[in-house]
C-alpha cells in the first residue's frame, strides 16, 4: 500500500551566525512532528532552509569584504552544523540563491505580471540616504531612521505591486470556512480582525535600491522584494515551476507549515493570496508558535552563552534540551527561557522520573535474575492498572500530536513514566526477592516494568533522538517490530529471556547550585567579551572616521582617474516629496545632465541658475527618485552640514572646462 504523505516545513532563516536557543525552537518543534509521521508510516518531506537575499545580508557582507554569496555560504555551513547538533532530519535544505529556486522565483513573478496580478507603479516611503533603505511611517524610531538614527526624507521609487487587495475577500471566507487553516485558533480572528476586514493594501513586491536579489528578468534593476522570493521556497523546493515537477504533484500542499508568531501574517495572507492567483491549492495548516522570551524580554545572542544552543547542547545533551523546549512551553504560546527551570526539568523529569526507573528495573533484572529478562506468570494485584495506562497512553499522545500540542503529549507520557515508578514502589521487588515463593510475583513485576519502559522508549523517540536507543541498548532490544509506533499498542511484546545489561547513567542529576554559579559565571563572562568586543568596534569606527577625515594619499595617476568638469546650472528644480533634493540640469559645452543635488536645506530651487559648477563628471549613474543621476556637483561641508558649492573665481568660465 502507498504511503501517504506529509509535507511539514520551517521558514527558511535569515544567515546569522547567532542563531540562538529560539531560533532552534521552531526547527526542533517541526522535526519532532516529522518524525512522528514518520514513525506512524507517512511518506515525509520535512524542508529547511535559509532566505538569504536582501540589503542587510548586502551590506554584512560589504563590511566583511566579502561577496554576498561567499558571505551566505559561510553562514549556512554553521547553520547546518546547527541542524546536525540538534539531530534535525530535514530531507531538503533550499537556499534561496540556489539556481533552481531563482528561476521558479522569476518565473511566478513573470505568470503574475502577465495575468495582471503584478503590476507597476511607484513606491514611497521613508528614506535614509546612509542606510539606502526605505521604511514605513511605522518603522521609524521618533520620525528617525531605525537603523542608524539619522533623519529620513518622503521619497518615491518606482517598484511593482502585487494585487493583495484583490485577494482579501476569498481570504476572508477561506479562513471562515477552514477553521483549521490556521492555528491557534487565536491566530486567526487576529489576522481577519485587524488586518484583513480593515482592507488590505497591495504589496511593493520589488526594489530598485540595492542589487542582492532576484533579478526581474523583463525590467533590468527591478529585484524581487523579500516575501514573494521567500514564501516562493515551499514551491519551489519540490521543482514547481521546472521540467521535473514530480515532487511538487505529490507533496503539495503542504500539511504544515510551522511559523514563528509575528510572520504568521505573511504565511496567512500574502502566501494564499500568491497560490490563488496561481491557481494553486493552500497549504492545509499554518501553525505559528510563540516566542522563547528570556526574563520577559526578546532573545539574542548577547545575552551570554545562556541562549547558545551549541552551548547548553554541550553541558546538557541534544535530548534533554529539545525535551525542555517542548515539555516546558505550550506550543503556540511564548514561554520565558530559564535555566533554573531547566536544571529542573533535567532532575526531576529525566534523571529522576525516566532515568531512574529505566537504571534501577535494569539493576534489579541484573541482581534478582542474572541479567535475564524473566517471564511474566503470575499476575499482581497492580498488573491490570499498569497494562491499562500503558495502553491508553499511546492514543492519548496521538491526539496531542496531531494538533501539534507537544508538552501535552509529553505530560501523557511523563504520567505514563510515573505510573511505572508507582508500580515499583507497590510491587516492591526488594521484599519480593527476600521470599523464593514470591519469585514468580517478582519475575511478573520486572517484566511489567520493563514492557512499560519499550512502550515509553518509542512514544519519546520523536522527541528525543538518541535516548531510546540507550534505552533499548540496556535492554537488549533490537529496533524493528519491538520498537514500531503500533507495537506501543499491545502488551507483552518483549520476549522474555532477554539479556539486560546495565549501561551510561542517561540523564546524570545536576547540582543546581553549583551550576547556576557557574552559568552565572559563564555570562558574566561572557557580556564582559561582549562590552570589551563592542568598545573595540567603538574605537575601530572612531578610527576608520579619522582615517575617512584624513584619507590614505593616492596616486596621481589615482586622482587622475576622478575626471572633474565646470558645468553651468540651466535648471534647478524641487522634487515631489523630497526635503533635501534638487533636480538640476547642468550644461557642459553643448551636453545637458540631469544630476540630483542634497542641498536643498542650503539653497532654494532655481538659486544656482547660471551658476558655474564642479561636477564629478565620470561617476558611474544612478537611479534617484525614479530618474537617472548622471553626476555629481561638489560642495565643501562644514562640521554642521552647512554646504557650499564649488564654483569658478571667473564666473562665465565655459561650461565643459575640465579641471586639473
Ligand atoms: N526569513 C524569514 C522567514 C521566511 S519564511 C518564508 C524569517 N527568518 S528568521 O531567521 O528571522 O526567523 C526564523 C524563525 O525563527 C521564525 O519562525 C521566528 O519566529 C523564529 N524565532 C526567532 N526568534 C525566536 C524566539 N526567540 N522564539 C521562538 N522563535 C523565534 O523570519
Amino acid at each position: 500500500m502507498e504511503k501517504e504523505k506529509f509535507y511539514i516545513t520551517t521558514p527558511i532563516y535569515y544567515p546569522s551566525d547567532k542563531l540562538h536557543i529560539g531560533h532552534s525552537y521552531c526547527t526542533v518543534a517541526t522535526d519532532t512532528m516529522a518524525r512522528y509521521k514518520r514513525l506512524r508510516g507517512y511518506d515525509v518531506m520535512f524542508l529547511t532552509g535559509t532566505d538569504e537575499h536582501g540589503q542587510k545580508i548586502e551590506r554584512i557582507a560589504a563590511s566583511q569584504n566579502m561577496t554576498p554569496k561567499a558571505y551566505t555560504d559561510k553562514i549556512v555551513i554553521g547553520i547546518k552544523e546547527l541542524w546536525r547538533t540538534l539531530c534535525i532530519s530535514y530531507d531538503k535544505f533550499i537556499r534561496t540563491t540556489d539556481d533552481y529556486h531563482v528561476k521558479t522565483v522569476q518565473k511566478i513573478f513573470k505568470q503574475l505580471y502577465d495575468q495582471g496580478d503584478i503590476y507597476k507603479s511607484s513606491y514611497e516611503g521613508w528614506y535614509c540616504t546612509p542606510c539606502e533603505s526605505f521604511f514605513t511611517e511605522h518603522q521609524l524610531v521618533d520620525g528617525k531612521c531605525p537603523d542608524c538614527g539619522r533623519d529620513v526624507e518622503l521619497l518615491k521609487e518606482e517598484s511593482y505591486f502585487f494585487r493583495l487587495s484583490k485577494y482579501q475577500d476569498r481570504i476572508i471566507k477561506y479562513m471562515e470556512e477552514n477553521p483549521e487553516f490556521l492555528q491557534p485558533n487565536t491566530r486567526q480572528n487576529e489576522m481577519i480582525n485587524n488586518f484583513l476586514k480593515p482592507g488590505l493594501e497591495d504589496l511593493a513586491v520589488s526594489r530598485t535600491s540595492f542589487k542582492w536579489g532576484v533579478p526581474v528578468e523583463f525590467d533590468p534593476g527591478h529585484i524581487v522584494y523579500v516575501w514573494v522570493d521567500a514564501l516562493s521556497n515551499y514551491i519551489s523546493a519540490l521543482g514547481y515551476g521546472s521540467e521535473d515537477d514530480s515532487l511538487f504533484r505529490k507533496y503539495w500542499p503542504a500539511d504544515v507549515h510551522v511559523v514563528g508568531k509575528e510572520i504568521v501574517r505573511f504565511h496567512s495572507i500574502i502566501w494564499p493570496a500568491m497560490l490563488m492567483a496561481l491557481d494553486l491549492p493552500l497549504p492545509k495548516k499554518i501553525f505559528g508558535h510563540g516566542w522563547l522570551v528570556i526574563n520577559g524580554g526578546k532573545m539574542s545572542k548577547s545575552v551570554g552563552n545562556v541562549v547558545d544552543p551549541n552551548v547548553l547542547v554541550d553541558k546538557y545533551g541534544v535530548d534533554a534540551i529539545r525535551y525542555f523546549l517542548l515539555r516546558e512551553i505550550a506550543f503556540g504560546q511564548d514561554g520565558n527561557f530559564n535555566n533554573e527551570a531547566l536544571i529542573q526539568r533535567i532532575n526531576s523529569d529525566l534523571a529522576n522520573d525516566l532515568g531512574n526507573l529505566v537504571s534501577r528495573t535494569v539493576g534489579m533484572i541484573e541482581k534478582y535474575f542474572g541479567g535475564t529478562l524473566p517471564q511474566a506468570r503470575t499476575a499482581t494485584a497492580f498488573d491490570e492498572d499498569l497494562k491499562a495506562m500503558a495502553l491508553s497512553t499511546t492514543e492519548k499522545v496521538e491526539n496531542a500530536m496531531e494538533d501539534m500540542f507537544f508538552s501535552d503529549a509529553l505530560i501523557e507520557i511523563w504520567n505514563l513514566v510515573r505510573r511505572t515508578n508507582k508500580y515499583i514502589d507497590e510491587t516492591q521487588p526488594w521484599i519480593l526477592c527476600k521470599d523464593e515463593e514470591k519469585k514468580a510475583e517478582l519475575a511478573n513485576a520486572l517484566y511489567h516494568v520493563a514492557e512499560s519502559i519499550r512502550i515509553i522508549s518509542v512514544l519519546i523517540e520523536p522527541f528525543m533522538p538518541n535516548t531510546p536507543q540507550k534505552i533499548w541498548k540496556q535492554l537488549c532490544i533490537t529496533p524493528g517490530d519491538m520498537t514500531a509506533w503500533d507495537s506501543t499498542k499491545t502488551w507483552g511484546v518483549l520476549p522474555a529471556a532477554l539479556k539486560v545489561e546495565k549501561g551510561e547513567t542517561l540523564f546524570p542529576r545536576i547540582d543546581m547550585k553549583k551550576e547556576l554559579a557557574e552559568l552565572e559565571a559563564a555570562i558574566k563572562a561572557s557580556q564582559a567579551t561582549n562590552l570589551a568586543n563592542q568598545s573595540k568596534q567603538q574605537q575601530e569606527k572612531k578610527e576608520e572616521a579619522q582615517e575617512d577625515a584624513y584619507p590614505a594619499e593616492i596616486t596621481i595617476d589615482d586622482f587622475c582617474k576622478v575626471q572633474l568638469k565646470v558645468g553651468e546650472v540651466i535648471e534647478s528644480n524641487a522634487v515631489e516629496g523630497s526635503k533635501k533634493l534638487l533636480r538640476n540640469v547642468v550644461k557642459f559645452a553643448e551636453e545637458e545632465r540631469v544630476i540630483f543635488s542634497g542641498i536643498k536645506g542650503t539653497y532654494a530651487p532655481g538659486e544656482l541658475v547660471g551658476k558655474r559648477v564642479v561636477v564629478a563628471y565620470n561617476l558611474k549613474p544612478r537611479k534617484m527618485m525614479g530618474e537617472m543621476s548622471y553626476g555629481m556637483i561638489l560642495c565643501a561641508e562644514d562640521g554642521d552640514g552647512k554646504l557650499s558649492i564649488l564654483t569658478t573665481d571667473d564666473k562665465d568660465f565655459a561650461s565643459g572646462s575640465g579641471i586639473s
